[in-house]
């Protein structure tokens, strides 16, 4: 059978740095996050008999075989339906891949919920969370709608993400701000590794809890000016992990610097804006909706930003009829 699914990418506000379960994926802490409404990969699975050998083209180029994370997660699948059956599978991406955009959030929760359903299993959200989280930890995040909790764990039964509140719930937008197409040079799966040997690994680790309690409570009262000030220092604060891990982790560019700097001043001139960045140099940059166009303005006016993506809140995974192939 062949299926196709949306998936959307994810923004975390509380992020997930570190595993303490290197083959599950079973993230060191909870966290919190975004579906994003313009930034989507689409994902069409086929199992056939008439398929010799899996086959998967992701953006148009056919991958190699050999230890593709694509196929594993496949064998995944097939695992738990009972089948052998070699699989084609096509997917694109409609933003950037490998700059720090989350493309394998929304990859692996498309990749999950096509070949599930490709491969005849009729499963729950939280299952489908659970298998997606194998693939990439924060693709468990884009398999529910809106605003996120991916609850950290302590097996693989209990590590999955839920929504906490639906897209509709607060019109944030995340603006994202495109500083330079090159691709990262340490893959996040690299770096995440790298966590533990931060100093300040364990200082982090014992307030987690307690950031991820404060964040919810903020969404709650939608109390924009607290939540911003607490996800701005959130990212920091994973950074801060990266650039004191050996070896250290350095993913800005200066484009990415120049947005934090500039960030700070529009907020003194009364635009409120705050800037969150995971594993890459693109920026990530938060408003209400009704700020949108005056940062967009400003952000038109500079010649290092190479695109914009506006993003409101979103709907998780979801299948479609239109196949790729
Ligand atoms: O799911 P991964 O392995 O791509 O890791 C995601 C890591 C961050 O994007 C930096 C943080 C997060 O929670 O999304």
């Amino acid at each position: 059978m062949k299926s196709t699914a949306v998936a959307p990418s994810n923004i975390a506000f509380i992020k997930y740095w570190g595993k303490k379960d290197e083959v599950l994926r079973l993230p060191e802490n909870g966290s919190i996050s975004m579906c994003l409404s313009e930034m989507t990969t689409t994902t069409t699975v086929e199992f056939s008999e008439k398929y010799k050998e899996d086959e998967v083209i992701i953006n148009n180029q056919k991958e190699e075989l050999e230890g593709s994370k694509a196929v594993k997660h496949l064998d995944l699948i097939r695992k738990r339906a009972g089948i052998t059956t070699k699989a084609k599978v096509v997917t694109n991406n409609n933003f950037p891949t490998g700059t720090g955009l989350s493309s394998s959030a929304s990859g692996f929760a498309a990749l999950t919920m096509a070949a599930a359903n490709a491969a005849g299993l009729k499963l729950s959200e939280k299952e489908l969370s659970i298998i997606a989280r194998q693939g990439s930890g924060s693709a468990c995040r884009s398999i529910p709608n809106g605003f996120v909790e991916w609850l950290d764990g302590d097996n693989s039964n209990t590590s999955y993400a839920q929504s906490i509140h639906p897209s509709e719930y607060w019109d944030i937008v995340d603006v994202v701000t495109v500083v330079s197409t090159g691709k990262k040079d340490v893959p996040t799966s690299a770096g995440q590794k790298l966590a533990v040997s931060s100093p300040f690994f364990q200082i982090r680790k014992s307030h987690m809890k307690n950031k991820v309690k404060l964040c919810k409570e903020l969404l709650a009262k939608k109390d924009f000016t607290k939540f911003g000030e607490l996800i701005e220092a959130e990212a920091l604060e994973m950074h801060a992990i990266m650039l004191t891990s050996t070896p250290s982790l350095i993913y800005w560019t200066p484009g990415t610097l120049q947005i934090m700097k500039l960030t700070k001043k529009w907020r003194q001139e009364g635009l409120e804006v705050y800037f969150t960045i995971n594993t890459g140099q693109d920026i990530h940059l938060i408003v209400q909706s009704t700020d949108v166009d005056k940062l967009q303005k400003e952000l038109k006016e500079l010649d290092f930003v190479k695109n914009i993506i506006v993003n409101h809140s979103a709907k998780g995974a979801y299948l479609i009829q239109k196949h790729l192939f």
